[in-house]
C-alpha cells in the first residue's frame, strides 16, 4: 500500500533495481567498449550480470583461491549469448532474413532464441544425433529450422561459411563473426569489475577457441584502458579425444563425452594460441573421466551443475595440482553451460533406487542407513 512501506523495503527496492541494471544486457552495459549498435535494433534478452561464485573445495585441491564464473545463469543457459545479442542485433541492423550457425548445440540454442526474438529466420546445421538433449529442445522450442548432417561440427562450420557467403541476406552468427567476440569479451569485464581486478588465472574449456579468443581480448583491453596493470594467465583446456591445439594437428574424428567442445579444427587457432603466448599461459588437454570427476565434484559439493565441457577447466586445475603445479593466486574457472543442457551426461553415471513401500517405516529405514 503506498505511503507504508519502511526505509529498509525501499533499500532492498534499490538493491532490485541494481540487480536489473546487472542484467541489461551487454551491449546496453558496455556499449562504450563494443562496436555502435543503432539502438532500435539492438535484440537482447538480459544476457550477462552473471555471478562469480566462490568455490572453497575446489580450492582446497588446487592449492589456489578458485572462483567460478557461471555463465549456465545466462538466458538459453550458456556463454554464448553475450555474443550473439552483438551478432545478432547486427544482422536485424543489416536487414538480413535469417541467420545461420553450425553447432554442436549450444550457439544453435541461442541463436535460436535470439533469432526468435529478432523475428527473423534460424538454420541451425548440426551433426546428427550428437546434441544434448536439453540443447535439441531449446533449439526446437525456439522454433529455428534444425538441418541434421552425417558429419561433424567442422564439415557444418564449413557449409555455413560457404552458404553465408552465397546469400547476402542470411548472417553467419558462428564465433567466427567479430561481432560475437565482442559480445563474449564482456565477461573478461565482468571479472575484473567483481574482483576489482584481473585474477591470476582464467582457465576454461576450448573448443572452436572463440572464447578463450574474447576473454584475452577483454582482459587486454580492460589493462589498455587502464583500470589494471596486468592480465591473467590464459589456461585453455580440450578434451583428450578433442585436442588438435595440444596435438599441434587437426582431428578428422574428434570423440569426447564433453559434446560441446567435440571439434576437430577450431576455426580461431591461431588467435587462441596467441591468446597463450601472449598471457604466459598454457593449453592443455584433460580426459573424459578427468572431466566427468570435476563436474560430480562441482555438483555435489559446491552445488553448481554444469555440463561436463564446462567443468573442464575446473578438470584442468585439478589436474595441474596433481601433478604438481598448484597455482598460487586466484583463478577464475569459467563454467559455460548449465548442466540441464545435458542430463543424459549424469544419468549414465547414477541410477534411481527401486521403489519402497509409502509407509513411513520403508522411508525412516532408508534415512537411517544412510545418516548412521
Ligand atoms: N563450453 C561450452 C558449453 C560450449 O558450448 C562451447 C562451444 C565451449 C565451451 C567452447 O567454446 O568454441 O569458443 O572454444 N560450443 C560451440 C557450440 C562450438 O556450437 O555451441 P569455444
Amino acid at each position: 500500500m503506498p505511503g507504508t512501506f519502511s526505509f529498509e523495503k525501499g533499500a532492498s527496492r534499490f538493491q532490485m533495481i541494481e540487480a536489473q541494471a546487472a542484467r541489461q544486457g551487454v551491449i546496453k552495459r558496455y556499449r562504450e567498449r563494443l562496436p555502435e549498435i543503432p539502438e532500435a535494433a539492438i535484440v537482447s534478452i538480459g544476457e550477462g550480470g552473471t555471478p562469480l561464485i566462490e568455490a572453497p573445495r575446489i580450492s582446497e585441491r588446487a592449492g589456489a583461491s578458485v572462483y567460478l564464473k557461471f555463465e549456465g545463469l545466462n538466458p538459453t543457459a550458456s556463454f554464448k549469448d553475450r555474443g550473439m545479442t552483438v551478432a545478432m542485433s547486427r544482422a536485424v541492423a543489416d536487414g538480413n532474413l535469417a541467420c545461420i550457425c553450425a553447432s554442436t548445440g549450444n550457439t544453435a540454442a541461442s541463436a535460436a532464441a535470439y533469432a526468435a526474438r529478432a523475428g527473423i529466420e534460424c538454420f541451425v546445421i548440426v551433426p546428427a544425433g550428437k546434441i544434448a538433449s536439453g540443447k535439441s529442445v531449446q533449439i526446437l522450442a525456439h522454433g529455428a529450422k534444425i538441418v541434421q548432417i552425417e558429419g561433424n561440427f567442422d564439415a557444418a562450420l564449413k557449409l555455413c561459411r560457404r552458404i553465408a557467403e552465397e546469400r547476402d541476406d542470411v548472417a553467419l552468427v558462428n564465433s567466427v563473426n567479430p561481432d560475437r567476440i565482442e559480445g563474449q569479451k564482456t565477461a573478461a569485464f565482468e571479472v575484473c569489475e567483481a574482483m576489482d581486478q584481473p585474477p591470476d588465472v582464467l582457465a576454461l574449456p576450448v573448443g572452436n577457441a572463440g572464447n578463450i579468443t574474447a576473454y584475452w581480448k577483454g582482459f587486454k583491453e580492460w589493462r589498455k584502458s587502464g583500470l589494471a596493470d596486468r592480465a591473467p594467465r590464459m589456461f585453455g583446456f580440450q578434451a583428450e579425444g578433442a585436442s588438435p591445439l595440444v596435438a599441434g594437428h587437426d582431428f578428422d574424428n574428434p570423440e569426447t563425452v564433453a559434446s560441446a567442445i567435440r571439434i576437430g579444427s577450431p576455426a580461431s587457432k591461431e588467435d587462441a594460441l596467441t591468446a597463450v603466448r601472449e598471457s604466459g599461459g598454457l593449453i592443455e588437454s584433460v580426459t573424459d573421466e578427468e572431466i566427468l570427476d570435476a563436474q560430480a565434484l562441482l555438483a555435489r559439493e559446491e552445488g553448481v551443475f554444469c555440463e561436463p565441457a564446462s567443468a573442464a577447466g575446473v578438470a584442468g586445475l585439478l589436474k595441474l595440482a596433481r601433478e604438481g603445479h598448484g597455482q598460487e593466486g586466484i583463478a577464475v574457472c569459467v563454467l559455460t553451460g548449465h548442466g540441464l543442457k545435458d542430463p543424459q551426461a549424469v544419468v549414465e553415471r547414477s541410477h534411481l533406487p527401486e521403489p519402497v513401500p509409502a509407509t513411513f517405516e520403508a522411508v525412516g529405514r532408508y534415512i537411517e542407513r544412510v545418516l548412521s
